[in-house]
């Protein structure tokens, strides 16, 4: 009898594995990973099964008959593969999320193939052309132009015309910044919060968003506007990697940007987080660099950070 029973628990076990729409159940429906303690468990479970597969419910009716060593056996096989089926269920989605990127906007693909995010604060628009040259120079040709002074539109007009460059703006807060960000020629939209009227423009006028999030209910805000990539922010004040660990298992589906209170000392225990599309920070580019105009400084602060992507391993999920 034991053995009828783990042939069969064995069998479904392979047919499930083959089977897209139960290992997406598993994920989606939480009762499936309650301990099998009994039978109304094991039936729920198999109902659910049994009708994505259009097999009848088999299993439900050894699961009555079966002694309870038994039971233990198949409730612990069951187990297994449903951890089995989640971690891969997880990793389809995220690959399937990275495509939908790629369609959707290049520029998030490359900024996630960069992995650094370099957070400008530009006072001078006239140093703008020195300031690409020097991350271009440092091997990290990507910036992020905060609207946090008034040369901002004007440094992203001056970097946007260098096409070896990926600009973007930052702190955008209103839709007329986004206006202008966009015809100054960024290719991508960061703001510190989550603002629907912003990120529905930004859709609007095709160009990539990360709005900032720092909470479960923001990141469920914006995957309601169709985002999975968004800015964790700011970071380090909000808890950093124990935040992240904690939150993001819950959105597989969403590759964050942390950003804030980054710098070298933590920069590569972030890239090793396996929910980190890319980190930004405004270390490699400080506004009392470009003070001093000090764009040798910066060169070397990029290189040193591109350095850490290439020797990090992002730890698995
Ligand atoms: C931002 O606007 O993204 C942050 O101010 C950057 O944070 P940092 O200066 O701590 O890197």
């Amino acid at each position: 009898m034991i053995d009828y029973l783990d042939q069969r628990c064995r069998a479904r076990c392979e047919r499930l594995r083959d089977c897209r729409a139960p290992a997406t159940a598993a994920v989606q429906r939480p009762e499936l990973h309650r301990p099998p303690h009994g039978t109304s468990w094991m039936s729920t479970g198999d109902r659910e099964v049994d009708s994505a597969e259009g097999v009848a419910g088999t299993t439900s009716r050894i699961w009555r008959v079966a002694a309870p060593a038994t039971r233990l056996t198949i409730a612990a096989e069951w187990h297994a593969e449903v951890a089995v089926l989640r971690h891969h269920a997880a990793a389809r989605m995220r690959r399937g999320v990275a495509r939908s990127l790629r369609r959707r906007h290049p520029a998030l693909h490359m900024l996630e193939q960069l992995r650094l995010l370099p957070v400008v604060a530009l006072e001078d628009a006239s140093l703008a052309a020195r300031l690409g040259d020097a991350l271009i120079a440092g091997k990290l040709p990507c910036a992020e132009i905060t609207f946090r002074t008034d040369a901002a539109e004007q440094a992203i007009a001056t970097l946007a015309r260098d096409e070896r460059l990926l600009v973007g703006a930052g702190t955008v807060l209103t839709t007329d910044q986004v206006d202008r960000a966009v015809d100054a020629g960024a290719r991508f939209i960061v703001s510190p919060g989550f603002d629907a009227a912003v990120v529905r423009h930004c859709q609007h006028r095709n160009v990539a968003v990360i709005p900032g999030v720092a909470t479960p209910t923001e990141i469920q805000m914006a995957l309601g506007e169709g985002l999975d990539m968004l800015k964790f922010f700011p970071a380090e004040a909000n808890g950093g990697l124990a935040t992240l660990a904690a939150i993001s298992p819950a959105f597989p589906a969403v590759r964050f940007v942390p950003t804030g209170g980054i710098g070298p000392h933590n920069v590569a225990a972030y890239l090793a987080h396996p929910a980190v599309a890319a980190v930004g920070g405004s270390w490699m580019v400080a506004t009392q660099l470009l003070r001093e105009k000090n764009f040798s400084a910066v060169a070397r602060l990029a290189a040193e950070a591109v350095a850490l992507t290439r020797t990090t391993v992002r730890s698995s999920p």
